[in-house]
């Protein structure tokens, strides 16, 4: 039997886009999300074309979705769509999440590298101020971190990446912006890191990148922006370099899906049962 809800409240749509999108954990967040808060909302995994992303977007702006993730491989072009583009999408130069306000402006967040601090300090308990940062990776999800992580009040930032030239060009991109340093993995060794944050994909192969097992100073945090069911091979590697706090990113996805909620809903659900019950498989 239909609820009377279902009738009397109209429902606001939204969707996770991406290429593959089936395995997203979006719809189930959200949802609970809409739940804590009172709402009732649709929210849809969508796999758009390679090469169809522009059209897809129009569609679904047509069809009255208020607003939209946007994965992988999309978040780039979801930045040129944009007509409108926050502060930290412009400077990450990828969006990861879209409004579509009343006028038809279409307008592009990035929740990413916020999501990514608010994990590390108000779930991990980690407050980032006067900390040294070591950002392994140089491709889209370090260039998103990068802001959000200067603006915590590191002691130092610093990036390493297996290449080196992409490392160097990151930390120059953000010269302007606070001091970022850029370190060859032959000079990572030499130095001692409170945060290591792994933000390459090399786990996705089983991989780990390749660091001296020496760069964690007492007491280190490990993070590594993938998440898994199982400790991933970023984490394994850093409990053997004697790391007793080692985190994989599920909580960084799911604050992120909190900024983005709020960009659409105007309210910030609370996210810890929310990471409970997707780490217990429920
Ligand atoms: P994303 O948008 O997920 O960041 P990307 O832009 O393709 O994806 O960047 C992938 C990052 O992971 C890069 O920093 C890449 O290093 P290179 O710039 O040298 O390619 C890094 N990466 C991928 N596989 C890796 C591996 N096996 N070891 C070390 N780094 C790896």
């Amino acid at each position: 039997m239909k609820d009377l809800f279902d009738f009397e409240i109209p429902r606001q749509r939204f969707a996770v886009v991406g290429h593959p999108v089936a395995h997203s954990k979006s719809p189930q967040i959200h949802q609970a999300f809409a739940e804590q808060c009172g709402l009732k909302i649709g929210y849809d995994a969508i796999q758009l074309d390679r090469g169809g992303f522009i059209q897809g977007i129009r569609n679904l702006q047509a069809g009255g979705f208020k607003g939209l993730n946007v994965t992988l491989p999309f978040k780039e072009e979801a930045r040129a769509v944009s007509d409108e583009l926050s502060d930290r999408a412009r400077i990450a130069g990828a969006v990861n999440t879209i409004l579509f306000a009343d006028d038809g402006t279409v307008f592009g967040d990035n929740t990413d590298g916020a999501g990514l601090v608010f994990d590390i300090q108000d779930n991990m308990g980690i407050k980032l101020t006067g900390r040294r940062l070591l950002l392994v990776g140089a491709g889209g999800a370090a260039r998103g971190a990068v802001q959000p992580l200067l603006e915590t009040g590191l002691a130092a930032l610093s990036i390493t990446n297996r290449t080196a030239e992409r490392a160097r060009r990151l930390a120059v991109d953000f010269q302007q912006i606070g001091s970022v340093q850029a370190l060859a993995i032959e000079q990572v060794g030499g130095q001692r890191f409170d945060v290591v944050v792994n933000a390459t994909s090399a786990g996705l192969s089983g991989q780990v990148p390749e660091l001296p097992n020496t760069i964690f100073s007492d007491g280190a945090i490990a993070y590594d922006m993938l998440y898994s069911n199982h400790p991933t091979p970023f984490m394994l590697w850093a409990r053997s370099c004697g790391v007793s706090h080692a985190a994989d990113g599920l909580g960084m996805l799911v604050e992120q899906a909190a900024e983005s909620f709020f960009l659409w809903n105007n309210v910030r659900p609370k996210t810890d049962s929310v990471i409970q019950s997707l780490r217990s498989g429920s």
